[in-house]
């Protein structure tokens, strides 16, 4: 939508740059010495490779780093904006991240280490999830599920859920992974969208020692979801489950005798991997696109280049939900891959305790942790001394994803849970681009706390005013992608005009990401936040982030969201949320963080209004929702969409602060 990025012709061209963050932090020399990309010039010169011929580039990435059944004959066929990547090649995602490995005599390597929230375990290798994914396939193949049918899966993190994912990926079967803390109408609304034949499911899961009756959920949906003919059942919490005659199918029963060598389809390159759903600003779930062979090698590329894997040494840990593009990328796909040993985990991270994390990374003596800022923020809140009950020193590499981290948060992270002896991948990516875009290579580039650094091999940025020229040096504007890349989305599901609309028709020949950005004089990236977030301020544009990290960067503040209000003299004013760590909310301190953000920033960013809330309102992915707090600092009733929150609590707890 173009409503979605909409321009103001009469704002100034560029946005203000008022952040001014000066740290750097390189990699040890040992940690660059181990790298496989281990300095700033190996980094330029495949850098520089790969951009002057991305198809070149791309085509031998693919020839050697994928299993082809058969070769393809033709890198990229661009019909502005549908790519096709590799055709007339045949691959299949289940076999290169697990066939792969049983035929190269790596089938005893374990591929999870999986910890219930309950503390129940199990310990699976490639040989094992390989036969695993077979018989489900298999499973699913004598159920009529054929090629380019639509799966919906709402499972909680139990390693059956990545088992499921692969086995659809085996048959060509199209899944779509459906967060397990999303409602029945939103269940349904998938469904219908992508006319889901079947919904796989768990009778309940665990979450802060609760049980969550998943399959309770899903027949709600279900009596709404006309085009779903069965719903299996994985027995997970052992809850009472209602089995209705017909159409619900127990895993266990379906998988009992089933074949554990159920040959990887050969499939066409393009032929759909999944669809993920994003919450789009009108509602209308949007259902992005991946196909197998580009999303296949993207993912498993920048997976071994941005975490430097190594298979034989790293315990690797991505703590997002497998419902996530993040767990699509960085659990699924990518890392299985590469090969990786991972940790899995079900749970909360403050249950039973909020040492959890901690606890895991001590116990399976995880070598890389990949997690978000709202996880880092609420561990900041929790205090220090969880962290310091535990041995920390298998740790070598941390990772950042989903929002941009504020420089005291990344301070926090790199000291207090890297030792200081960790490089920050700061990984800038979304659900449209597959994989990671821009982010440090950890062994080459050195981090500065709130940059995502640089692109990734391929991968070509420009930064743009809004009436289309090139902006200067830490001048922001629009994010855009100049050349298609193999991870891109191929589509929004059913709906090429709404595809077109949000991602091509504003910018000519460029993908538009959606979000602001500036280069600095060291060509480091800088996130500034979402176009349409952007506060113009007596003709100024500010961004939100900048003007959250000045007051996250006083020590009374654990979170912070900046929005703008109308204001009749300045245009727009800024009315900031802040959750406090240590301290009453009171005038003193109001004052006090009005002074902090003057010095921090200038007068032109001080706050009109600061209102203090116990919790901020987030998307389920944890992401600050500002467009409603958009509306409440503005006065008025939210008539947007809400069925993403995680807790409406929140949103009437804020309403009813009128004491500003
Ligand atoms: C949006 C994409 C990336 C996978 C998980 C979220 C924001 C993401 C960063 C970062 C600053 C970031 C952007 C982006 N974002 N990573 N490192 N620094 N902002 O995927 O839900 O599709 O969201 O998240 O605004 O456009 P998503």
């Amino acid at each position: 939508m173009t409503s979605e990025h909409g321009s103001d012709s009469k704002a100034p061209k560029q946005i203000a740059n008022v952040m001014n963050e000066t740290r750097v932090f390189p990699p040890s020399g040992e940690f660059s010495r181990n790298a496989s990309i281990g300095s700033m010039q190996a980094y330029e010169s495949i850098y520089n490779h790969s951009i002057a011929d991305t198809e070149k580039f791309w085509e031998s990435q693919a020839r050697e780093h994928l299993h082809w059944f058969e070769p393809f004959t033709k890198t990229l066929d661009w019909q502005e904006p549908f790519a096709q990547w590799f055709l007339g090649g045949k691959t299949n995602v289940s076999y290169n991240c697990l066939d792969a490995h049983v035929q190269a005599g790596r089938g005893d390597r374990v591929a999870f280490h999986w910890e219930g929230e309950p503390g129940d375990t199990r310990t699976i290798t490639y040989a094992e999830l390989t036969k695993e994914v077979s018989r489900f396939a298999s499973a699913l193949s004598k159920l009529g599920i054929q090629k380019g049918d639509r799966v919906s899966i709402y499972m909680p993190m139990v390693p059956e859920l990545p088992v499921a994912m692969l086995a659809c990926a085996r048959i060509g079967a199209i899944h779509s992974v459906i967060f397990g803390g999303f409602s029945a109408e939103a269940i349904a609304d998938r469904n219908n969208d992508a006319q889901a034949k079947l919904v796989i499911t768990a009778d309940g899961g665990w979450r802060r020692g609760k049980l969550l009756a998943l399959k309770q959920t899903v027949d709600e949906a279900l009596a709404k979801s006309p085009s779903v003919e069965h719903c299996i059942v994985l027995r997970r919490a052992g809850n009472e489950t209602k089995m209705h005659a017909g159409r619900d199918l127990w895993w266990h029963e379906l998988t009992a005798n089933q074949p554990d060598d159920f040959p990887a389809v050969a499939l066409d390159s393009e032929d759909p991997l999944f669809i993920l759903y994003t919450s789009g600003s009108t509602g209308k779930p949007k259902g992005i696109k991946h196909t197998t062979a580009g999303y296949n090698l993207y993912a498993k590329r920048t997976f071994e280049w941005v975490f430097d894997h190594k298979p034989d040494q790293d315990i690797f840990w991505c703590t997002a939900d497998c419902g996530w593009i993040t767990g699509h990328s960085y659990i699924v796909y990518g890392p299985l891959s590469a090969g990786a040993t991972q940790v899995l985990y079900e749970g909360a991270p403050n249950w039973p305790a909020e040492d959890r994390f901690w606890e895991l990374i001590e116990k399976y003596k995880v070598t890389i942790l990949y997690t978000a800022p709202t996880a880092i923020r609420a561990f900041i809140k929790w205090g220090d001394h969880h962290v310091e009950k535990h041995d920390l020193s298998s740790l070598r590499l941390l990772g950042s994803v989903g929002e941009g981290i504020n420089p005291e948060a990344w301070m926090w992270y790199y000291n207090k849970i890297g030792g200081g002896r960790c490089p920050i991948v700061d990984t800038w990516w979304q659900t449209e681009t597959g994989g990671i875009m821009m982010s440090p290579l950890p062994g080459a580039i050195a981090c500065k706390p709130g940059s995502c650094t640089k692109p990734l091999p391929g991968i070509i940025p420009r930064v743009l005013h809004a009436d289309l020229t090139d902006v200067g040096t830490n001048e922001g504007g629009m994010l855009c992608i100049e050349k298609p890349w193999p991870g891109m989305l191929r589509g929004v599901w059913g709906d090429d005009e709404r595809f077109n609309e949000t991602y091509w028709k504003r910018v000519p020949h460029m993908y538009l990401t959606g979000d602001n950005a500036r280069c600095d004089e060291d060509g480091y990236y800088w996130i500034m936040g979402r176009i349409d977030d952007v506060i113009n301020v007596s003709g100024h544009r500010l961004s939100t982030i900048e003007i959250e990290s000045a007051l996250v960067s006083h020590p009374s503040v654990a979170e912070a969201a900046a929005v703008g209000r109308p204001d009749e003299i300045k245009g727009q004013g800024i009315a900031v949320f802040v959750t406090l760590k240590n301290h009453a909310p009171d005038e003193s301190i109001r004052d006090e963080l009005k002074k902090h953000v003057r010095k921090e920033i200038g007068a032109l960013a001080v706050p009109d209004e600061i209102r203090f809330t116990t919790m901020l309102p987030k998307t389920r992915s944890g992401k600050i929702m500002r467009r409603l707090l958009r509306d409440i600092a503005s006065g008025k009733q939210s008539v947007q969409d809400t069925s993403t929150l995680e807790d409406f609590s929140v949103l009437a707890k804020l309403r009813g602060d009128e004491e500003g």
